[in-house]
């Protein structure tokens, strides 16, 4: 019993010992860019929480310029990080500093977004992309009571970045509720764009959303003909749509969907104008990875819930799948007032 009791007091005190070395160790956060608001509070909650569990953090963003960020990231590692948290521009575009992670045998985690084709993506932590997807189009089925009316309803679709693994992920969340209304010709998209590439925004960016939702409706609806719902895969292409619907549109205001609840999408959602969003609320993230940042340096198995869905075209990572959660006009407040994500005079 005495011999017990010394074995698990020493390996308290070996365990101790690594967790009080680890805690001190340096982890590299890479973001993509501070254009986008959520990329802003990612970075700022993962230094925050790090922080708080002892660690020196080395957070920058990149500009959504992929180069800089291969340069941010590789000298995260020749300064000594132990472990790298990334949330890539470009999921493909880190091979070289994927690389030099490997020969250093630093341990490197997908933040958000998966890294794609290299052998040296340790961990992914991310939403349940997919199910992003197929609240957006379960919202709109259900928005236009698919199985019900007659239609027919105009859609017209807007979907992401394709550098960014989850842009397709998105896509065909909510195309595999939407499809059998579609192939029914209850839905239908005039402007005939709805393979992914041709309704894909590059960078995710508004102007770009903007600029083709604005020759969408000048090219298909200047007849004064309704479009019923513009489906958006996120806040930041919704806010293009309805800057080109209110540019260039006079009919009934459409249905229009986004991710990420978003500021100015909120309160958007509060005018009328936005129909709902996706709320993933990054505190939730940021713990995830701030644990699984842990359990690596302190050598523990790490905490992950998915083990199948995420194949980066060389491996398939394992992943803790965080759930994403509807939000709208009509439970923002309870979402995002009361836990505490937004004050109140963020959205008014
Ligand atoms: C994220 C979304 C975000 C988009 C644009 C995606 O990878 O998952 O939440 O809206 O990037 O930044």
């Amino acid at each position: 019993m005495k011999k017990f009791v010394a074995i698990l007091l020493c390996m308290m005190m070996v365990l101790g010992a690594v967790s009080a070395m680890a805690a001190g160790e340096k982890v590299g956060v890479s973001m993509p860019t501070k254009d986008l608001q959520r990329w802003n509070q990612d970075g700022e909650n993962m230094k925050n929480m790090l922080e708080a569990a002892g660690y020196e953090v080395d957070l920058q963003f990149a500009s959504n310029d992929v180069q800089q960020q291969l340069n941010q990231v590789t000298n995260m590692l020749n300064g000594g990080c132990k472990v790298i948290v990334v949330s890539a521009i470009e999921g493909s575009s880190l091979g070289s500093a994927l690389d030099l992670a490997k020969e250093k045998n630093v341990p490197v985690i997908a933040y958000d977004r998966l890294l794609m084709d290299n052998e040296w993506v340790s961990y992914y932590a991310t939403f349940d992309n997919y199910k992003v997807g197929t609240v957006q189009g379960t919202y709109v089925k259900e928005a236009l009571d698919l199985d019900n009316a007659a239609g027919p309803f105009a859609l017209e679709v807007t979907a992401g970045d394709p550098g960014d693994n989850n842009a397709l992920f998105f896509y065909n969340g909510a195309l595999d509720v939407l499809k059998p209304y579609i192939e029914a010709g209850k839905l239908v998209v005039k402007s005939g764009q709805l393979e992914f590439n041709d309704v894909a925004t590059p960078t995710w960016k508004t102007e770009v959303a903007q600029n083709r939702a604005s020759s969408i409706l000048s090219s298909f609806y200047a007849d004064g003909s309704d479009i019923d719902v513009w489906l958006c895969s996120n806040d930041s292409t919704a806010l293009g749509v309805i800057n080109a619907l209110e540019d260039n549109y006079d009919g009934k205001w459409p249905v229009i969907t986004g991710q990420d609840c978003d500021k100015p999408n909120v309160k958007k959602m509060i005018e009328g104008k936005q129909s709902m969003s996706v709320f993933k609320d990054t505190r939730t993230l940021a713990a995830q990875v701030v644990k699984m940042v842990g359990q690596i340096l302190a050598g523990e198995t790490v905490d992950v819930n998915d083990t199948e869905t995420y194949n980066n075209n060389v491996i398939t990572v394992p992943s803790f799948l965080c759930e994403p959660v509807f939000g709208s006009a009509d439970n923002y407040v309870e979402l995002l007032i009361d836990s505490g994500y937004y004050k109140l005079e963020d959205i008014q």
